[in-house]
């Protein structure tokens, strides 16, 4: 069978004379009087076409009837001829000569024609791509990945797959899931009666990576310029709609670059990814800009062209503390920002991406570049409207000793990143790098409000779907 894409048909409109098959799934139908109209989708694109189907053209009335009363969902094959309909909402519609349901609907099919609450249909991961809104998310989200990809290597970044099973904690932070074959109801033991991980498949233990950033420095110092585009895994118990266990995150690393480096690169691709979203997703993001947020459109418009904030960690606690008594937790110097803050000061004070840097480096990951006042880190997170923390990254220290010390002082053992440090030893340069949560950068741009209906089957805490 040659089936025609209805992607094809929306992007070259034209009458043709010629017969033509397209194969997909009830949206919507409604028959009356011998007549019926059946919305179609086939995942090409957004749009839906019109599929006329007039019972005097069928010879078997009962195929007719069946197909003219298919069910939200159903799978059919029309073979039609395309009308131009200049006059009326779409630009075209097939008119049927035959049609066939080749995958009918059976009782218990959860999607209506309804709207649907995003909370309903998580229920279902394996149907709602079906639906207006997952389908827009997924293809916006295959369409930002492949723009992020575009953007690198537009810029001469080299792509690397660093590992996920990993033997040391990338962030330090201890938030890891275990990976292990020992048999949990009869590990092997040491004599003091800790389980011996020396016996595990790997000879020690060994987790899933929470970051690829360590790996990827040492790419950084052989290519200067790379980047990941990879699974991560975080065991943090936070129920948020921003938080996911297993998400995405891209995580660029460059040599010879610093702190003023890294954001100029993460201003660069975010404005590069949206304004290819602004070219290539028109339909979807249109449809985000309806239904989602009414100002999405303006916002990411807006965003292409102007500059992103910067202000330090230091600027950004005082602008946040006249507001303390607006706040949950009350802001103060050498405070962890959390949410309510990194939104305030990006939707309520600026309204545009800001970048917070400098902050106390007793909030910040080890490898971190310490400042000359010996208290703030060459860090800089960048906060977006609706969101907050979109993209985590710094200059790295790449001084030695410093590095060193910093570790003891936070009661890590520098055995355990003996290779990270002879990156130290080899050859070290001034190097910057970030990671961009990718789920966090689709909410964004999408006005999603949370990040499991930006995944396909999202992991986060305490479920499993
Ligand atoms: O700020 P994070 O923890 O930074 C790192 O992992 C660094 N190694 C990155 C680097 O410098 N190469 O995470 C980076 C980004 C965050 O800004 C956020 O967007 C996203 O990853 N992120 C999460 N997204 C979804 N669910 C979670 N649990 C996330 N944790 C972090
Ligand atoms: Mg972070």
């Amino acid at each position: 069978m040659e089936r025609t894409e209805i992607k094809t048909l929306f992007d070259n409109v034209q009458e043709n004379e010629s017969e033509i098959t397209v194969a997909g799934w009830v949206k919507t139908s409604r028959e009356s009087k011998n007549i019926a109209f059946i919305e179609l989708n086939d995942g090409s694109c957004f749009k839906n076409l019109q599929v006329i189907l007039e019972s005097s053209k069928f010879e078997d009335e009962s195929n007719y009837k069946r197909v003219a009363n298919a069910a939200v969902g159903s799978a059919v094959i029309v073979h039609g001829k395309l009308i131009l309909t200049p006059e009326a909402k779409q630009p075209f519609e097939l008119n049927a000569d035959s049609a066939e349901i080749v995958g009918v609907v059976e009782e218990g099919y959860p999607l209506q024609k309804k709207r649907m609450t995003p909370e309903f249909l998580r229920q279902f991961p394996h149907l709602r791509a079906r639906t207006n809104t997952f389908g827009a998310a997924f293809r916006v989200r295959s369409e930002s990945a492949f723009a992020i990809h575009k953007f690198f290597h537009d810029n001469g970044f080299v792509y690397v797959h660093t590992p996920l099973i990993t033997g040391s904690d990338a962030e330090g932070a201890g938030a890891m899931f275990r990976v292990t074959t020992i048999d949990p109801a009869n590990p092997p033991r040491q004599d003091d009666g800790s389980v011996d991980y020396s016996q595990d498949f790997f000879g020690r233990e060994t987790h899933l990576t929470v970051s690829g950033q360590l790996e990827g420095e040492s790419m950084a110092q052989a290519f200067g310029k790379i980047y990941t585009f990879g699974p991560t895994f975080r065991a943090e118990k936070s129920n948020t709609t921003r938080h996911a266990a297993e998400f995405w995150m891209i995580e660029p690393e460059m040599a010879f670059c610093d702190l003023d480096g890294y954001m100029d690169t993460a201003e660069a691709m975010v404005k590069s990814c949206v304004s290819y979203l602004l070219d290539n997703c028109p339909d979807e993001l249109d449809f985000f800009n309806r239904f989602y947020d009414n100002n999405l459109l303006d916002k990411l418009n807006k965003l292409v062209k102007s500059d992103f904030v910067r202000i330090t960690y230091t600027e950004a606690v005082s602008l946040l503390e006249p507001h303390n008594n607006e706040f949950d937790f009350k802001v103060y110097w050498g405070c962890d920002l959390q949410s309510e803050h990194e939104r305030y000061l990006t939707e309520k004070i600026y309204n545009c991406p800001v970048f917070v840097t400098n902050y106390p480096k007793e909030i910040k990951a080890f490898y971190m570049r310490m400042n000359e006042d010996n208290k703030t880190v060459a860090a800089a997170d960048m906060l977006v409207p609706g969101v907050g923390e979109l993209i985590g990254g710094s200059q790295r220290e790449e001084r030695l000793d410093v590095l060193i010390n910093r570790m003891l002082e936070l009661g890590m053992n520098p055995d355990d990143y003996k290779e990270y440090l002879d990156l130290r030893r080899f050859g070290s340069t001034k190097h910057a790098g970030y990671g961009l949560g990718f789920e966090r950068f689709l909410m964004y741009v999408t006005g999603i409000g949370n990040i499991r209906d930006v995944q396909l089957y999202p992991r986060t805490f305490g479920v499993l779907q």
